[in-house]
Order: structure tokens, then sequence, then C-alpha cells
């Protein structure tokens, strides 16, 4: 089995990635957490280092690594998957400062 070292992700089994919306670039970029996977950005987005310098993202969609084992990072070159990385697509939980917003002690 060969290993795809580009940016695109294989997606997981039973994701059709044409199916996720990409939403108008007007309105900015869509990113998807994949299930045990990547960050999937699309649409209109800048990628840039912590020091504000432009990373050029060769393609227009984009797979940003979350699992920390890919060899061309930010970016996923598939070693999530050797790695058994596990995470779900959704939060499993709101996180607390969601909690505190809906509650209605906080406003941003
Ligand atoms: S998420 Fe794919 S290599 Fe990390």
């Amino acid at each position: 089995m060969s290993r795809s070292l580009s940016a695109e992700p294989d997606p997981p089994e039973g994701v059709d990635p044409e199916g996720v919306p990409a939403g108008d670039p007007a309105d900015g970029a869509t990113i998807t957490p994949y299930r045990d996977g990547p960050l999937i950005v699309r649409g209109n987005f800048r990628l840039v280092d912590q020091d504000g310098a432009e990373i050029d993202p060769g393609r227009e969609t984009i797979a940003l690594c979350r699992c920390g084992k890919s060899g061309i990072k930010p970016f996923c070159d598939g070693s999530h998957k050797r790695a058994g990385f596990s995470a779900p697509s959704a939060p499993s939980r709101p996180r607390p400062a969601a909690r505190l917003r809906r509650a209605g002690r906080r406003e941003d």
C-alpha cells in the first residue's frame, strides 16, 4: 500500500468529501473536523504561521493535521490512519464557554 504525501487526505469511509458544503466564499472558510482524521478547510481562507507569515496552501481545499503525527505539518499526510488516531467529527460535549453562553451568564 502506498502512502499519500499530499495535503489532500483520504476521506474516512462513508464520508463523501464532496458532500460537505463548501459554503459561499464570501462567507469565509468552512472547517470540517473529519472523524478520526484531519481538519478539512474549504472556502476563502489564508494560512499563516504564528508570526503572520503566509503559508502557501498549494490548493483551494486543504487538510490540516490534528493528530500530531504528520511529517508535513501543518498539513495532513495520512499518518493519522497508521497512528490509529481517534476523534469525533463533532464535540462529544459542549465546551464550558458554550454552556455559559447558553445559560446567559456570559456575553461576547
Ligand atoms: S490528521 Fe492526518 S496526519 Fe495528522
